[in-house]
């Protein structure tokens, strides 16, 4: 009998333009750890619950696991240069960008180069295959600034062509 050809998925996932963020957590002893992350996905308006899909081994997903709770960093599209940072593996990232973590944050906040800003509590971690997809309650949400969002999609970054004409949509649906 023939193998079963197993199917490469990342042409298919190149056809799906996302927004860009940067995950970040600190370990409990307090060093920040953060990668840029495109599977961010809505999953529930109540309880407000997200997921993301972190690489199993990743020293990000280590921390988030590890203090239980990850910030969502929503990139603007003058931040694509903080994408690339937080994708390349580079042991200090955090040295290279602004960042902030009040008490109340669930990770570093990526202050100059977030539009918007979610801290998340984990609440239910899966493995599978390759990847960890880390279910989290959506604690806070706030709005650093009105700036269209990076994207990601057919392999590179872009930006969004429309004027920013209904950009305050977006600030009435979080205040
Ligand atoms: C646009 C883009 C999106 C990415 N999305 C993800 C993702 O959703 N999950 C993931 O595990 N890695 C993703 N990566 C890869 C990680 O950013 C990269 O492997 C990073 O170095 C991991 O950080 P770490 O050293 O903390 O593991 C993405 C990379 C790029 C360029």
């Amino acid at each position: 009998m023939a193998a079963e050809s197993v199917p490469d998925i990342r042409p298919l996932m190149a056809g799906f333009p996302t927004g860009v963020t940067v995950i970040t957590a600190l370990t409990p002893d307090g060093v920040p750890w953060g990668m840029t992350c495109t599977s961010l996905c809505s999953v529930a308006l109540d309880p407000p619950t997200v997921l993301v899909c972190l690489r199993c081994g990743s020293p990000t997903l280590d921390a988030v696991l590890a203090s239980g709770g990850y910030a969502v960093n929503l990139l603007h599209d003058g931040a694509r240069s903080t994408a690339e940072l937080f994708a390349s593996g580079t042991p200090d990232r955090f040295d290279r960008v602004t960042w902030r973590a009040d008490a109340n944050a669930r990770g570093p906040h990526l202050v100059e180069s977030a539009h918007t800003i979610a801290d998340c509590e984990v609440n239910d971690p899966h493995t599978v295959g390759d990847h960890c997809v880390v279910f989290a309650r959506v604690r806070a949400v706030r709005q650093l600034r009105i700036q269209k969002p990076l994207l990601y999609g057919m392999r590179r970054y872009g930006d969004w062509a429309e004027s920013g004409e209904d950009s305050n949509l977006l600030y009435d649906f979080i205040s």
